[in-house]
């Protein structure tokens, strides 16, 4: 059975906004992406949220649904009461463009700071050969849709713009971690430099990326906290990152 509900939505450009409320048809099986369409439907023309997908795997529909880092689409509205009230905001950690759409180019300028895989030159495509175990390793990592979520609910750059020249965030420490476990992968990204150039250092280990993840990525304990553990072994003796190395393969 359908039903109103009442929604408060943040309504603005560069950082300049308010929240605004509207009463909204709900019908069953509905998700809140759902809703904002109905809203631009019926009330609010012009708002903006960015979608693609409406599967949870375009990674576009991130915003902040009750103050919680969500995606839109594969929050359903069964999980709130029919006299509660949702407040849906933008990402906070990125600027606003306008209303729930946010400018998301520090996660891309981020990406372009790690050097690509880095294969062998004396194995031909074709002729890699791997554990079944390193490939399910990276697999677990390539499962990321970039909702970037988990760089959005990270205190270190959550409310600190200072950070960001310094932390890469989580998104991309699994990136590190699945090229620096990559048995074909030979470029030395010692964790050092993961600590020193992409700010690892700066991570407590608050787990909260992991938490958000729609994707159900471990992001602390299968990357973040073995590239901590590495990078310890590694300033110590380099050896033990050649010796890495070797007995993958
Ligand atoms: Fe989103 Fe998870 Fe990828 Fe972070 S690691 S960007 S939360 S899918
Ligand atoms: Fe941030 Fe995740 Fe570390 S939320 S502090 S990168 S464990
Ligand atoms: Fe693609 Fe939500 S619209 S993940």
């Amino acid at each position: 059975m359908g039903y109103k509900a009442k929604f408060r939505v943040w309504r603005g450009e560069s950082g300049e906004g308010r929240l605004e409320d509207f009463t909204v048809e709900v019908n069953e099986g509905e998700v809140v992406l759902d809703i904002i369409h109905r809203l631009q439907a019926t009330q609010a023309p012009d708002l903006a949220v960015r979608w693609n997908c409406k599967a949870g795997k375009c990674g576009s529909c991130s915003m902040e649904i009750n103050g919680k880092p969500r995606l839109g689409c594969m929050t359903r509205m069964s999980t709130f009461t029919e006299d509660e009230t949702i407040t849906v905001t933008p990402l906070r950690t990125f600027p606003v463009i306008k209303d729930l759409v946010c400018d998301v180019s520090f996660n891309y300028e981020k990406a372009r700071e790690i050097p690509s895989f880095t294969p062998p030159t004396d194995v031909k495509p074709g002729e890699y050969r791997m554990q079944q175990v390193d490939v399910q390793r990276s697999q677990e990592f390539r499962k990321c849709i970039e909702c970037f979520l988990c760089q959005n609910v990270c205190h270190v750059i959550r409310d600190h713009e200072e950070n960001k020249p310094a932390f890469a965030g989580p998104r991309f420490f699994i990136r590190i971690a699945e090229l620096d476990m990559h048995p074909y992968d030979v470029r030395d990204r010692r964790p050092q430099a993961a600590q020193e150039e992409h700010g690892l250092g700066y991570c407590n280990i608050t787990k909260c990326c992991t938490e958000v993840c729609p994707e159900h990525i471990k992001i602390t304990d299968n990357a973040i906290i073995p590239m901590k553990e590495r990078a310890v072994d590694r300033k110590y003796d380099p050896l033990v990152w050649l010796g890495s190395k070797i007995f993958k393969r």
